[in-house]
């Protein structure tokens, strides 16, 4: 049987997708990366998903007059790749209400912060401001309000005093590449899906939907 394809969709340095890229290069996999996307040109990402063989393709959003145009050009792509599952990572752009509603509890993200904290950017430094003692990441459904969809998966870390964004930010970075495909993997599977608020796992284990992670 042909495994669900899924497409990433990234910004920036992609280091996000090669952590799914890596994870689904092993046999008991149940997902294939069929494409790489970017809305950016100069994505650093796009080099690394070539080198690793993965399709890519971009979609200039200044190439667009405005959201809905250039959402239509990336859902004719995801068709066009036959794509089952996408993945967000590191994706700087608002996607409108009609995309996400046509990708619901097939499309996911990650964030990096322990939502429903810290929404939006710069979460390391909101961490560090609050002075919370735990800060980490989330994976989440995507539902048109950004950073809010229901929760599949997070990863905690300890703050530590002397703690900056950077060392903060990287302590994070790690889990995120731990519980990323972890959560790509229980979608692929069926065995998260949305209900009301929440994401709901089924035979879940406490691993498949937390991780705390001690020390630094
Ligand atoms: C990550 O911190 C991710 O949580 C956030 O954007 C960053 C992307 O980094 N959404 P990378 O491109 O995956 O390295």
């Amino acid at each position: 049987m042909s495994k669900p394809r899924v497409a990433i969709l990234i910004s920036g340095r992609g280091s996000n997708m090669m952590s799914l890229i890596e994870a689904a290069a092993s046999p008991d996999y149940p997902a294939e990366i069929a494409t790489v996307i970017s809305n950016r040109p100069e994505a650093h990402g796009l080099a690394r998903a070539q080198a690793a063989n993965i399709p890519v393709r971009t979609v200039d959003h200044k190439a667009f007059p405005d959201r809905t145009a250039f959402d239509a050009a990336l859902d004719a792509v995801l068709e066009e790749e036959q794509v089952d599952f996408v993945c967000l990572a590191g994706f700087l752009r608002l996607l409108t209400p009609g995309f996400t509603e046509k990708w619901r509890g097939r499309m996911i993200n990650i964030h990096p912060a322990l939502l429903p904290s810290f929404r939006g950017l710069h979460t390391h430094e909101q961490a560090l401001e609050t002075g919370v003692k735990i800060h980490g990441c989330t994976v989440h459904f995507v539902t048109p309000e950004m950073d809010v969809g229901p929760i599949i998966m997070q990863a905690a870390v300890p703050v530590m005093e002397d703690d900056t964004p950077l060392s903060l930010g990287a302590r994070v970075l790690a889990q995120e590449h731990v519980i990323y495909p972890a959560a790509l993997r229980l979608v692929c599977e069926g065995r998260a899906r949305i209900e009301g608020a929440r994401a709901v796992i089924d035979e879940f284990g406490l691993a498949d939907r937390a991780l705390v992670v001690p020390g630094a």
